[in-house]
C-alpha cells in the first residue's frame, strides 16, 4: 500500500512536469511538418535541449503549406531545395533568446534576439551582434511577431511550456529572414523608398550599408528626396557622401522604443538629436519617423519624411502640433564642411566606410 502511493506520488510528479521540447512538438499534431524539419538536424535539436529560458516560435503545418505554396522566396526555396544550411538559419531565427510569454506583448513593439547569430562567413544571414531580432507585438488585439519586411505573423496558440522554461507559441506563418537594406527598400510597398538607394549608389555606398554590422540607417522617403532633388542635381559626390553618411549610426541598433530624447553620433562624425514629441511621434534632427523598424539583415531602417542636414545647427524637433517636420530645403553652400566631414568620418577609422570610398 505504502509503495503503490509513492509510485502514485513518483508517476503524478513525473506527469506534471512539463515535457521535453521534442516531446511536446512530437505531442502537436499541428506541428509535425516542424517535427520532421528538425529531425533532420539532430545537433541543432541537441543544443535546443540543453538551452533553458528559449521561446519557440513554431510555424503549424499550415503555415509550411502556405509558404510552399506562396512566391519563392529565399525560405520557401530553403525548405523546397532542401539547403541545410539555409533552413537552419531559418529555424534558429524561429528561437528567441530569452523568455516571452503573452503578456509580454503590447502595443508598443518591444524586440528580442533571436539564436540566428552572424557566422562570419560572407555569406551569413546576419550581422547583428547578439542575434538578429524580431518584433513583439500586439496588433489588433493579436500577439504577434514581426520579422523580415515588417511580415507579420500572429501567434494562434500561445505560452506552451516544455521543460527548462521553454515557451512554445504556435504561429500561422513563417517568419521572414530580414534582407539586406538594398532588398528590404525595393520590396518595401507601404512607402516609396527607393531614391535613397540612387544616392547611395552614387557615394559607392550600397555595399557598405548592405552589409555594416549593427546599422541604425534613417531612410528619408521618396518625397523627401525629391523635395530637395534641384540641390542634390549639382552636388558633388563628397557632399552626398556627407549626407548618407550623416543618416547611418554603426554600432547601435536602435529600435523606436530605445529612441528616447538624446544624440547620437553617426558615421559622418556628427551628432544627430532623437527626441520623442508630445505627439508621441519620434524625430530625428527636423525630420518625422513615419515607419519606423524595419529590421534589416544588419540592423534596422526607420523611413523619416524629410532629408537630415548635416549643416543644420539647431534642430527643432516637431511638438505634434504641425502634420509634417519641416523640410529642409538646404543649397550647397549650406554643406561647405561636407568634404572636410568625409575626411573626418574616414580619419575616425569607421572602417567599413573608409575600405568602402577608397574602392
Ligand atoms: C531562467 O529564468 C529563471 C526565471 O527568470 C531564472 O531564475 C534562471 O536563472 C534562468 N536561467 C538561466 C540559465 O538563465
Ligand atoms: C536533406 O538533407 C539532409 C542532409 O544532407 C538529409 O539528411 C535529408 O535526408 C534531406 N532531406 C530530404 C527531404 O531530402
Ligand atoms: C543569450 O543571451 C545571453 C546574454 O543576454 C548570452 O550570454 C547567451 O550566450 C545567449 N544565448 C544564446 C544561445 O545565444
Ligand atoms: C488575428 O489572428 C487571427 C488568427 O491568425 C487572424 O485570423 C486575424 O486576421 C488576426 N487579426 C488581425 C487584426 O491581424
Ligand atoms: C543584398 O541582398 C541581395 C539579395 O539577397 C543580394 O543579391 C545582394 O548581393 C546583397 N547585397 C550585398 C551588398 O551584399
Ligand atoms: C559584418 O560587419 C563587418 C563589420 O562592419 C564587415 O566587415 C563584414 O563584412 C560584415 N559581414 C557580412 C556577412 O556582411
Ligand atoms: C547644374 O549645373 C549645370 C551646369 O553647371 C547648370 O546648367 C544647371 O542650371 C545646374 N542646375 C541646378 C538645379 O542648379
Ligand atoms: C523631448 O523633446 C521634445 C521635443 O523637443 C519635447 O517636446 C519633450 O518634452 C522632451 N521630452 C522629455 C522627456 O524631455
Ligand atoms: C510647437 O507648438 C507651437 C504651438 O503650440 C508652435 O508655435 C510651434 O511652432 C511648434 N513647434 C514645432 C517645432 O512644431
Amino acid at each position: 500500500m505504502r509503495t503503490s502511493l509513492a509510485l502514485a506520488a513518483y508517476i503524478s510528479a513525473v506527469l506534471a512536469q512539463a515535457p521535453s521540447l521534442t516531446d511536446l512538438i512530437g505531442s502537436q499534431p499541428d506541428l509535425s511538418t516542424l517535427g520532421t524539419a528538425l529531425s533532420s538536424f539532430p545537433d541543432l535539436v541537441a543544443v535546443l535541449g540543453s538551452l533553458s529560458n528559449i521561446t519557440i516560435l513554431a510555424p503549424t503545418n499550415s503555415a509550411f503549406e502556405a509558404l510552399l505554396a506562396g512566391d519563392a522566396s529565399l525560405e520557401s526555396t530553403a525548405l523546397s531545395s532542401n539547403n541545410t544550411d539555409a533552413i537552419q538559419a531559418l529555424l534558429a531565427y524561429h528561437v528567441l533568446n530569452g523568455t516571452y510569454v503573452s503578456s509580454d506583448f503590447s502595443e508598443t513593439p518591444a524586440f528580442a534576439h533571436t539564436l540566428l547569430t552572424p557566422s562570419g562567413q560572407s555569406d551569413s544571414l546576419t550581422n547583428v551582434t547578439g542575434g538578429q531580432n524580431v518584433g513583439l507585438q500586439l496588433i489588433g488585439g493579436n500577439a504577434t511577431i514581426v520579422s523580415g519586411e515588417l511580415k507579420g505573423s500572429n501567434v494562434v496558440e500561445a505560452d506552451i511550456q516544455a521543460a527548462n522554461g521553454v515557451v512554445v507559441h504556435k504561429i500561422d506563418s513563417v517568419l521572414t529572414i530580414p534582407r539586406n537594406a538594398s532588398t528590404t527598400l525595393t520590396a518595401q510597398s507601404d512607402v516609396e523608398v527607393t531614391s535613397i538607394l540612387s544616392a547611395l549608389t552614387t557615394a559607392n555606398l550600397v555595399g557598405t550599408i548592405d552589409t555594416i554590422a549593427d546599422l541604425t540607417i534613417f531612410v528619408p522617403n521618396d518625397a523627401a528626396f525629391a523635395a530637395i532633388a534641384s540641390t542634390l542635381a549639382n552636388a558633388s559626390v563628397e557632399a552626398i557622401t556627407s549626407i548618407l553618411t550623416y543618416h547611418a549610426v554603426a554600432g547601435a541598433v536602435v529600435f523606436s522604443s530605445d529612441i528616447t530624447n538624446t544624440t547620437v553620433k553617426t558615421v559622418n562624425g556628427a551628432e544627430l538629436t532623437l527626441a520623442v514629441g508630445t505627439d508621441g511621434n519620434a524625430y530625428i534632427d527636423n525630420a518625422k519617423v513615419v515607419l519606423p523598424n524595419i529590421i534589416l539583415s544588419n540592423g534596422v531602417a526607420h523611413i523619416i519624411d524629410s532629408v537630415l542636414n548635416p549643416e543644420s545647427e539647431t534642430p527643432t524637433p516637431g511638438n505634434g502640433t504641425s502634420t509634417s517636420a519641416p523640410v529642409p530645403s538646404p543649397t550647397m553652400s549650406e554643406f561647405p564642411g561636407a568634404a572636410v566631414k568625409v575626411q573626418g568620418a574616414m580619419g575616425a577609422a569607421v572602417v567599413g566606410f573608409a575600405v568602402a570610398m577608397m574602392l
